[in-house]
């Protein structure tokens, strides 16, 4: 009789299992067969009313019988859970609009070399890169600094271990741009150099150089003002001036140091132009007729200048970074506002 009942039992709790189709409603019927007052909980409950030779046997079925229930709540639960997925799914609108995924950011470094290249280029510049590795040759003796000259104390070099040299400054490039053109000459250099110094907010060990040789007949000093005066006028986006002091490289006579109108100031005086209204941002001059003659030009009929600048720290002016080195540091704060 207990036998039977326990049969019915399950055969009730298969059909409504088979038709559920919401969470709710599985509650209520796990609560219904298993639950404190449950169908199958009763049945175990009045074990003890039954006869002692059938006690086992009941008890082992309902057992079963409950465990067999047990499972196939899982089975509706997973069924159902699926089956939510599917029905999401089908809510996918294809017609509306994407979502804009920014991936990866661009290093400021990067974007003033892009811009510089830009300008320089719209101005009839060639584009060179720099060996990063070169010889004795091209990074000192073409440029009129023989071997042991004490010039060379002003470069902090590093050397390889074969006696090359990971270019101090990108003029490593100004003979050979010589010996393979033909004046008018225009030609920009642009990429990696590397120094042995000690870091700080305003150093690095290794910097991007932009170099620029312009070679014709009749240059003069003032092309040289007008041609950088106007690449500052475009990068800054306004009008800007410079103004050019002696300074000293072997490589050009007269060779000077520009200075620019401090750009965050307009000349009123702030911290960075240390209240001057000027900063100091390149070395430049008339290139040694030395340096000509190494490269297959004749002085005598030609002139021209070259200058050489840091990426850097023309970036730092525009994008407004007060640290060199957070260029390099790999900090994604930094470089998710680029
Ligand atoms: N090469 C020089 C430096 O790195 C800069 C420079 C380039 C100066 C060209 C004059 C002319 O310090």
């Amino acid at each position: 009789m207990q036998v039977k009942k326990l049969e019915k039992i399950e055969k009730q709790a298969d059909k409504e299992l088979e038709k559920v189709k919401d969470i709710k409603s599985l509650k209520e019927i796990k609560i219904k067969f298993l639950g404190r007052k449950g169908v199958l909980t009763n049945i175990l409950r009045s074990i003890k009313d039954v006869a002692k030779e059938k006690r086992a046997e009941i008890g082992s079925e309902a057992n079963n019988i409950k465990k067999q229930i047990e499972e196939k709540i899982k089975e509706a639960k997973n069924r159902i859970d699926a089956q939510k997925v599917i029905d999401e799914d089908s809510h996918l609108d294809v017609t509306a609009p994407g979502i804009k995924q920014k991936i990866g950011h661009i290093n400021p470094d990067t974007l003033m070399m892009w811009e510089i290249e830009n300008v320089f280029q719209k101005m009839g510049f060639d584009v060179y890169e720099p060996y990063i590795v070169d010889n004795d040759y091209n990074n000192f003796q073409a440029l009129n600094i023989p071997e042991d000259h004490p010039a060379r104390d002003i470069w902090d070099t590093f050397w390889t271990e074969n006696d090359l040299i990971p270019i101090t400054h990108t003029s490593s490039m100004q003979n050979r741009i010589l010996r393979n053109n033909k004046p008018p000459i225009r030609a920009i250099v642009i990429g990696k150099t590397f120094r042995n110094e000690r870091t700080d907010a305003r150093h690095e060990h290794s910097l991007y150089q932009c170099e620029g040789i312009y070679v014709d007949k009749g240059i003069s000093l003032s092309d040289m003002i007008g041609t950088l005066k106007e690449f500052f006028s475009r990068i800054f986006e306004k009008k800007v001036n410079v103004q050019i002091t002696p300074d000293y490289f072997p490589f050009v006579e007269p060779g000077n140091a520009m200075n620019l109108s401090c750009v965050l100031c307009d000349q009123k005086g702030c911290r960075v132009c240390k209240y001057t209204g000027w900063l100091e941002i390149m070395g430049c001059g008339m290139i040694h007729p030395n340096v000509l003659k190494e490269g297959g030009i004749d002085p005598d009929t030609y002139s021209g200048f070259a200058w050489g600048f840091g990426v850097d720290r023309l970036a730092m002016l525009k994008y407004k970074i007060n640290d060199v080195r957070l260029f390099h540091s790999g900090d994604l704060r930094f470089i998710q506002q680029f």
